[in-house]
């Protein structure tokens, strides 16, 4: 009697090897081949410390492009609080693991004296946007995101980039970024990843003590409350004074803003009106951490 027995071929899949590269010019090896074989470059720009709402931008680059570039790099000039720079987690050994995993092509992990040889004399202003949520409370902080990103976009030269929506302003930020220096790559902006409970996933969760972590869903469950509460008909005015008092009852809370905004100019609404596009930003230290999220009302 003839058995055929079908074993799997692997019982566990192999990650695939993941290229580090650490300055341009070796990048540009790489860069010449892909153009000539004609393949796009999909670029995921982080500061490490990976977690799933990374890596899912890392499946969308898989998915849209051909040659998935993650970029680590803790940028200095976007810290406008030098405790929050130096405590910025690290994990390069578990972040390469993961990119494995993943099957992106290469990880770009600059030194920073490659970046920044000389201190920059550049400045970018973005005008309306640095003066409202993050642009009023992290002074400088937007001027270290576009110079980062435009040393990634020109070091790297993608075809796409992939960001997060938890960072929403930031998206905004580098949407006029590419329009207004012509940067010829296409934006595609990628849900935010939330833990169970409604947490969004962020690098700097890790530092949050299991008492701060408990508290921390006043974040969220402020803006589902808030959402649901606007739906129904309350007015912007009592809903956000509300939540004011719901974080001054949460004892490791502070918040700084929620503000029901549009969510493209970011310019903040005193009324709530379904026939306008709408979206509520909240930023709070819970503990010594600070943190930020949004939800969309009106897309
Ligand atoms: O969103 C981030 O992690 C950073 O602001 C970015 C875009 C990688 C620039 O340093």
């Amino acid at each position: 009697m003839n058995i055929n027995i079908h074993l799997p071929l692997f019982t566990h899949a192999k990650p695939s090897p993941v290229q580090v590269v650490h300055t341009g010019a070796d990048w540009n090896k790489y860069w010449l081949d892909s153009l000539k074989s004609n393949k796009t470059i999909g670029l995921v720009p982080t500061m490490g410390a990976l977690h799933e709402g990374h890596l899912d931008l890392v499946r969308q680059a898989k998915s849209d492009t051909d040659i998935v570039v993650v970029s680590i790099f803790v940028n200095p000039t976007q810290f406008n609080n030098q405790e929050d720079f130096d405590n910025y987690p690290i994990t390069i050994k578990e972040d390469l693991a993961k990119l494995e995993q993943e099957a992106a092509d290469f990880v770009f992990i600059p030194k920073t004296e490659t970046i920044y040889p000389e201190k920059p004399l550049l400045s970018i202003n973005f005008g309306e946007l640095e003066t409202v949520l993050e642009g009023a409370f992290r002074p400088g902080h937007f001027n270290g995101v576009g110079l980062i990103v435009s040393k990634l976009f020109n070091c790297i030269k993608p075809h796409v980039a992939f960001f997060g929506q938890k960072d929403l302003q930031q998206t905004g930020i580098i949407r006029s970024l590419v329009n207004d220096l012509s940067f010829d790559i296409k934006l595609v902006i990628v849900p935010t990843r939330r833990e169970e409970d409604g947490l969004a996933m962020s690098s700097r969760n890790v530092r949050l003590s299991a008492e701060e972590r408990s508290q921390s869903l006043i974040l969220f469950n402020s803006l589902t409350k808030a959402k649901e509460e606007l739906l129904a008909g309350k007015s912007w005015f009592e809903v956000q004074d509300q939540i004011k008092c719901d974080f001054e009852e949460t004892s490791l809370a502070r918040l700084e803003y929620f503000e029901l905004i549009h969510p493209e100019v970011f310019t903040s609404y005193s009324e709530f009106d379904m026939g306008q596009k709408s979206a509520i930003c909240v930023a709070a230290y819970v503990g010594k951490t600070r943190l930020i999220d949004n939800l969309p009302i009106i897309p």
